[in-house]
């Protein structure tokens, strides 16, 4: 009966997507092969914006908080949070059965303006990450299905980024900050989530390093996460196969992979936003069929849902058209290719 159900759906979701408007949002022709498909939420458009909100219900069926789970952002005073936007957004989450995806626990960047080494011993700020990462955690425990626990641990060159973190406590609070998570959470699903990983290369090399070291000291990491903010002239690189081999050796280490952060700026100056649309269309498909065959990988998140609030122009100062909505709120084609990739099409 179920499959008869899902042979439906998919049939359905097929047709659609072949004529003008797919019928089928992307959560449930994900949801009919066990997939999740998620969205970044941004702190301000889903208290203020109903189209926004209403459209990120209908077409995802997980969340990542975009910031409002930082440092900074929830702590205003040492031991002080501000739980009020996290609480909605696990509410609100939690009432359109979407999977909550917590982002993140330790990064070196959005910390709190409090927090510096000039105040602070090492033992102390050892301190201070632990309770952080215990308070967060253990307010939301069973409820946030998985963390990203540590963020942009590995800098460019390979190494360990020089971070406050690792001043203070030395490579091993990676470790630690698991630890602490697990506890606080036995059930949640723990990630390493990076930039730059997710084709074979130095900085994969790099993070497969770190887990691999990781995984063999018995430490609660269960996952990879590869952020993919893609930019248009990897359209190359970025193939099925090239992201597909990273996959597969995370999996032979017995870890998930979840593509976390999904965007691809397309500014050209010599071409204008339509040209550059169908390629866009062609990397989210590559990066959705690369994910749909690993076996360890059921989710891609975008890093947004739509053009008007994506983070992107602010960071490079173009209008770049990063996601599958435009300022609109209206599909581009990455969004028919992804509805096409979940349906199962060729
Ligand atoms: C970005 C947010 O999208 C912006 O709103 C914020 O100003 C800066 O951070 N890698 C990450 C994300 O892990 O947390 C970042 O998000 C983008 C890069």
């Amino acid at each position: 009966m179920r499959q008869a159900f899902i042979g439906f759906l998919i049939f359905l979701g097929v047709a659609m997507v072949n004529g003008q408007e797919p019928a089928l949002p992307l959560r449930e022709l994900a949801a009919a092969r066990d997939f999740y498909i998620g969205a970044a939420i941004h702190t301000e458009a889903i208290k203020s914006n109903a189209d926004y909100r209403a459209l990120a219900e209908r077409e995802f069926n997980l969340v990542t908080p975009e910031n409002m789970f930082k440092f900074g952002p929830i702590s205003p005073a040492p031991g002080e949070y501000d739980w009020s936007h996290t609480d909605a957004l696990l509410d609100w989450a939690e009432a359109h059965h979407m999977r909550v995806h917590g982002h993140v626990l330790v990064w070196h960047q959005q910390q709190p303006g409090w927090l510096n080494e000039d105040t602070y011993s090492p033992e102390q700020l050892a301190a201070i990450l632990e309770r952080h990462i215990r308070t967060v955690v253990g307010r939301y425990k069973g409820r946030i299905h998985e963390w990203d626990v540590v963020n942009e641990a590995v800098a460019d060159n390979g190494r360990l980024r020089d971070t406050i973190w690792l001043r203070a406590l030395g490579p091993d609070y990676i470790a630690k900050a698991f630890e602490w998570a697990h506890e606080a959470d036995p059930e949640a699903v723990l990630y390493y989530n990076d930039y730059n990983g997710d084709t074979p290369g130095l900085k994969a090399d790099a993070i497969y390093k770190l887990v691999q070291g990781l995984v063999e000291e018995g430490v609660p990491v269960h996952g990879v996460g590869l952020q993919m903010h893609l930019i248009w002239q990897q359209q190359r690189s970025a193939t099925p196969r090239a992201i597909g081999e990273v996959m597969i050796r995370l999996n032979d280490l017995g870890l998930k992979v979840a593509v976390t952060e999904l965007d691809m700026r397309i500014h050209d100056p010599n071409r204008g936003r339509e040209a550059m649309l169908d390629l866009q269309a062609e990397v989210y498909s590559n990066v959705l069929r690369a994910c749909l065959d690993a076996p360890n990988c059921d989710t891609v998140v975008v890093w947004g849902v739509s053009d008007a609030y994506s983070w992107i122009p602010g960071f490079t100062g173009n209008d770049d058209w990063p996601l599958l909505f435009d300022e609109t709120l209206q599909p581009k084609p990455a969004y028919e290719v992804v509805a096409q990739a979940l349906a199962g099409e060729d």
